[in-house]
């Protein structure tokens, strides 16, 4: 299968059950594109040839260090005898992928820009998408950057949404990045007024984080390191001394999965949106703490997912504000 193979065969061709794509930006997921810049010195020169090298080497943009991928935007090109007329797709459509890079069979020509401030890289190259493969027309009223970076992160809104009940208290860790911030809206409505929604950020000078308390995306903002699991927990449990009974982990840094586990109640959900959780870590984090508490691993798709996070998005016109000044296309070209 394409996702565990270390390489795949990305010859620019559709098979009869597949369309090939003309690939303008790769958006690469946080905890891939932060490794990418750490280790090549946020160098954009050297992270968009480590992105060539990597491609070059596997058929698909698998960062071998975070195992994660991201997401393609780009043209149908050419759609395979089998789908034509079935998939809803026609030659010259704007999509953007909703499956991980690290299962699609991608060829690049050339690295046009690396963009450090959102991780979106412009190339030109060809992708592959599987029958299977999911996908989203990118909305006509939304800026293509910012629908890419709202289609990047569109699984945790819409499990957040499927997790907290009415009057629930949840945590989110890592809350003014992306996934954290439409984490955070999708929550607060779920769990209405007898609910809260309490944030975790490393900073609160960040615009997110100022966002958060602005528009009352949560009820309370907690500073802390979630890779310092007891004070990050203490900080929580001094807000809610019965705990969470749902933590959203959206970092993209390893070494949260303790605070996260210690911030739910006895019974409690953690979901695991990040990439940089670690399953052991996890595991025995949880049993070693004694916490009989349900994780789950944040999978990309939900069903509705992408018109979840996309709605999501309008329904909060500050929040849509804060996209198009961070992630669109015009500012960051
Ligand atoms: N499950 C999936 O299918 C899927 C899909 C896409 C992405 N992801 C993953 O989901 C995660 C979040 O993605 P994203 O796009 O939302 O990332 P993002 O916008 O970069 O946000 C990450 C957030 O984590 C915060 N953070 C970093 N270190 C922290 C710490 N020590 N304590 C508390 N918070 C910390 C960051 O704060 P600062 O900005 O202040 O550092 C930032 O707000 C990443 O791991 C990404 O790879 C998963």
């Amino acid at each position: 299968m394409p996702q565990d193979a270390w390489r795949i065969d990305n010859t620019p061709r559709a098979g009869s059950s597949e369309v090939l794509c003309d690939v303008e930006a790769l958006n690469i997921d946080s905890a891939s594109f932060r490794q990418l810049c750490e280790s090549n010195g946020y160098d954009a020169v050297r992270i968009g040839e480590r992105v060539l090298e990597i491609v070059g080497q596997r058929g698909k943009q698998h960062n071998p260090v975070t195992g994660s991928g991201g997401m393609f935007v780009g043209h149908v090109a050419e759609i395979g005898k089998e789908l034509q007329g079935s998939n809803g797709l026609a030659v010259g459509d704007r999509i953007a992928s909703l499956v991980s890079l690290t299962l699609t069979p991608l060829q690049i020509d050339e690295v046009l820009s690396v963009e450090i401030a959102t991780g979106r890289i412009r190339v030109r190259g060809k992708a592959i998408l599987f029958q299977s493969g999911l996908w989203a027309r990118i909305p006509h009223d939304l800026d293509e950057g910012v629908a890419l970076a709202v289609l990047d992160v569109a699984g945790a809104p819409a499990q957040v949404r499927r997790l907290c009940l009415p009057g629930a208290t949840i945590a989110v860790v890592g809350a003014d990045g992306k996934s954290g911030l439409l984490s955070c809206a999708a929550a607060k409505v779920r769990v209405g007024p007898e609910g809260r929604v309490i944030g975790i950020v490393p900073d609160d000078s960040s615009p997110g984080a100022q966002l958060l308390r602005q528009e009352r995306l949560v009820d309370a903002l907690v500073v802390a390191d979630a890779r310092n699991a007891l004070e990050a927990s203490a900080r929580v449990a001094a807000l809610a001394p019965d705990l969470c009974d749902v933590v959203v982990n959206c970092v993209n840094v390893a070494g949260t999965e303790l605070a996260s586990i210690l911030c739910a109640r006895e019974g409690g959900v953690v979901y695991f949106f990040s990439m940089c959780t670690s399953f052991t870590a996890a595991a025995l984090g949880a049993e070693g703490a004694g916490r009989d508490v349900t994780m789950i691993i944040g999978n990309g798709y939900t069903k509705g997912h992408a018109d979840i996070a996309l709605q999501t998005l309008r329904e909060n016109p500050a929040l849509f504000a804060y996209f198009n000044e961070t992630y669109a296309t015009r500012k960051t070209a």
